[in-house]
């Protein structure tokens, strides 16, 4: 049978490590995929620094050299940034050319659009590298978990962060050390502002959201948070009571709507999830059938990653003859029965929180604060006053909530804050107890 070809846009990481799989594996590769998966052509802006990584294969330094190319079946798109690769995958998809993508970004922000114009033209647009490195997740989410009604998804869902988390707590190295080197592993954004606030992880999750439970991508909805605001106070803390502090997606399904919230939270340190250090990650998807299951894995660097869009080439090549109605759907729901329903208002998530907040050492400042918890409808769970330095008049004072209205804590602080016992602002870090 005649080989498939592939045209690679990028051969970075993602792109190199691609290269790399399909040519190590090529044997193994063809007799899954039933015939051969051939790259042929490759884009990078940089010839002379892509020399030795292309080896025999075609290079341009015009992508859409690659697009155009007749012989081309399947462009990956592993180049990154939105407008260009928005504007070569439409192209692609225009000439009938099934595409797969790393490129969260990407779908997060105009999947409709682009899912759209693939089911025009019969074409796939296939997408695991987007989310979890090498961790199948979204075939599990996808076909995996079919007969469930997903309730609920958590997950480490940044390499990068985790990384960093990991290094700053194992190894005591300081945060922009611990950048430095997610860089030079390869997990980090282009821009690593993506990782460290939360916005790739946003990405992640939008999309993981869609196709849980079959709405479409809401990535100007998600709520974000990143890591930059943490301390080594608030980790320290946070393990004397028993937790670990990671970087989590959630999304949830409640009567009122649909959460998806990015931000730093505490997790019990016995959960599995509490233990996933390094670049790797984690997804717990809650099904009402299945109960909790948990996906872990690489989440980021070249041939993890490679893993997942080869897993792609070989998905495209099988069904590339099938009737495209009989494809699965991109968004795993068909088209026309995606829901509407709304995205909750990070007011209205509840959920439980640590609160650290440094007072005066004086008698009735427990009492005040106490008051104003209660007042605002936020419970305590539990509270411990920090040891104090000899001669400090200030103690750190940690609390932990049971869960609450997000609104409520929110009005807490404020009044908590203008206590004239409290100095600063009150810390609040969410925290999960990702019970089945
Ligand atoms: P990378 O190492 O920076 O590689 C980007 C590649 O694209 C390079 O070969 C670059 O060429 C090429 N490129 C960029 N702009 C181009 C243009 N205008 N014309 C032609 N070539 C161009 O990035 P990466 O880490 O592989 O990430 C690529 C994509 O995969 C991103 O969407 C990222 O979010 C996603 N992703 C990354 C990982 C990971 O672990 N790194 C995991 C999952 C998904 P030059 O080198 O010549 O500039
Ligand atoms: N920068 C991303 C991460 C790459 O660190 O998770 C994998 O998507």
């Amino acid at each position: 049978m005649k080989p498939v070809k592939v045209g690679l846009l990028g051969l970075g990481t993602v792109g190199g490590g691609t290269l790399t799989v399909l040519k190590r594996n090529a044997a193994e590769i063809t007799r899954r995929a039933g015939r051969e998966i051939r790259p042929v052509m490759a884009a990078v802006r940089d010839l002379e620094k892509a020399k030795i990584r292309a080896g025999s294969l075609a290079l341009t330094d015009d992508p859409f050299a690659v697009v155009n190319h007749p012989e081309i079946d399947i462009v990956v798109e592993a180049m990154g940034g939105e407008v260009l690769a928005r504007e070569l995958i439409l192209a692609a998809i225009a000439q009938g050319k099934h595409v797969v993508t790393a490129n969260k970004a990407l779908i997060a922000k105009h999947g409709t659009e682009i899912f759209a114009a693939a089911q025009k033209q019969g074409v796939m647009v296939a997408f695991e590298a987007a989310v979890g490195g090498g961790i199948p997740i979204i075939k599990a989410i996808r076909e995996g978990l079919t007969a469930n009604r997903i309730e609920w998804i958590a997950g480490i869902i940044n390499g990068t962060t985790n990384f960093i988390l990991t290094q700053m707590r194992d190894h005591g190295m300081d945060f922009a050390d611990a950048l430095k080197l997610a860089q030079e592993k390869g997990y980090a954004e282009a821009d690593p502002a993506f990782d460290v606030e939360g916005i790739d992880a946003a990405h992640k999750l939008t999309i993981m959201s869609a196709i849980a439970f079959g709405i479409p991508m809401q990535f100007e909805h998600a709520y974000i948070e990143g890591i930059t605001q943490l301390t080594r106070d608030d980790v320290r803390y946070a393990e004397q009571l028993g937790y670990r502090i990671k970087l989590l997606g959630i999304t949830r399904r409640t009567p009122a709507g649909i959460e998806l919230r990015v931000h730093p939270a505490l997790i019990p340190e016995r959960r599995l999830i509490a233990n996933v250090d390094g670049a790797m990650n984690a997804i717990l998807v809650k099904g009402d059938a299945v109960g909790v299951t948990m996906y872990y894995g690489a989440g980021a660097g070249a041939e993890p990653t490679a893993s997942s869009i080869v897993a792609d080439l070989v998905d495209v090549t099988r069904m590339h003859t099938a009737d495209p109605h009989n494809r699965v759907p991109h968004l795993a729901f068909q088209p026309e029965n995606l829901s509407a329903e709304p995205i909750l208002p990070m007011g209205e998530v509840r959920t439980g929180y640590y609160l650290r907040l440094r007072a005066r050492d004086e008698t009735g400042v427990l009492a005040d604060v106490t008051r104003i918890l209660a007042d605002s409808g936020v419970s305590i769970e539990a509270m411990v006053q920090q040891e104090q330095q000899a001669g400090d008049k200030m103690m750190d004072i940690v609390m932990l909530t049971h869960q609450c209205l997000e609104k409520h804590v929110n009005t807490a602080i404020i009044k908590i804050e203008e206590l004239p016992v409290i100095a600063g602002n009150v810390v609040r870090i969410r925290l999960e107890r990702l019970a089945g």
